[in-house]
């Protein structure tokens, strides 16, 4: 497989630029519509019953759930349909940069309005941590913080365009990271205000 370098390394953290090419954008924007119009965008909630800011639904064999039972993957949206297929455009990133020989089991899509935030987390729910988890942004910017393996500490942010692509493996895969703020792009694919973030998994 071709071999391609970040343009930027922090703590681990591999940011690749505009990765995604404008057409490639649209292409897994299209795809994204479909997955969304099988398996809607929901409000998930915190364990505590609290709605998070984003929307979120997935793609693949297991989604992400959040709501008063817990965090969890699940084999089903919360209204009982299979979550889609993971679409091949979005396949293919991940195939460009994860550098393993397993396929996502989970495409989480993140819907963040303007005032949507992420607080800081760890992604931990998976079962094996040598396995990288890759982040796609599309749509409008957002201010990535990324930290320690611990709470707290100094931390460092970035903000992610449209076609950034960052891949949490190895020293970052177990970092807390999070999203503080969106703003809006001077271009993006999407016909409205908003971003969209796809992490992808392996679950199992
Ligand atoms: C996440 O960590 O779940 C999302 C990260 C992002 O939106 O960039
Ligand atoms: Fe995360």
């Amino acid at each position: 497989m071709m071999q391609i370098t970040p343009d930027e390394e922090i703590r681990g953290f591999q940011i690749y630029r505009g990765m995604l090419s404008p057409d490639q954008q649209t292409q897994v924007l299209d795809d994204i519509r479909d997955v969304v119009r099988a398996a809607p965008l929901f409000t998930p909630t915190t364990p505590r019953g609290k709605p998070m800011s984003v929307r979120m639904t997935s793609a693949g064999q297991y989604g992400w759930v959040s709501d008063r039972r817990g965090y969890r993957y699940d084999r089903a949206h919360p209204t009982g349909v299979p979550w889609p297929e993971i679409p091949e455009s979005v396949m293919a990133i991940w195939d460009g940069v994860a550098g393993v020989d397993r396929r996502p089991e989970c495409c989480l899509i993140n819907y963040y309005d303007e005032g949507a935030r992420m607080g800081m987390h760890q992604d931990r729910d998976e079962s094996d941590f040598t396995l990288p988890v890759v982040s796609v942004s599309l749509g409008d910017d957002g201010l990535f913080r990324m930290g320690n393996d611990t709470r707290g500490g100094k931390t460092e942010s970035r903000w992610l365009a449209s076609g950034d692509v960052v891949v949490m493996g190895g020293a970052a895969r177990l970092a807390y990271h999070g999203v503080d703020r969106i703003r809006a792009a001077l271009t993006s694919p999407l016909s409205r205000r908003g971003r969209i973030n796809l992490t992808l998994r392996v679950v199992d």
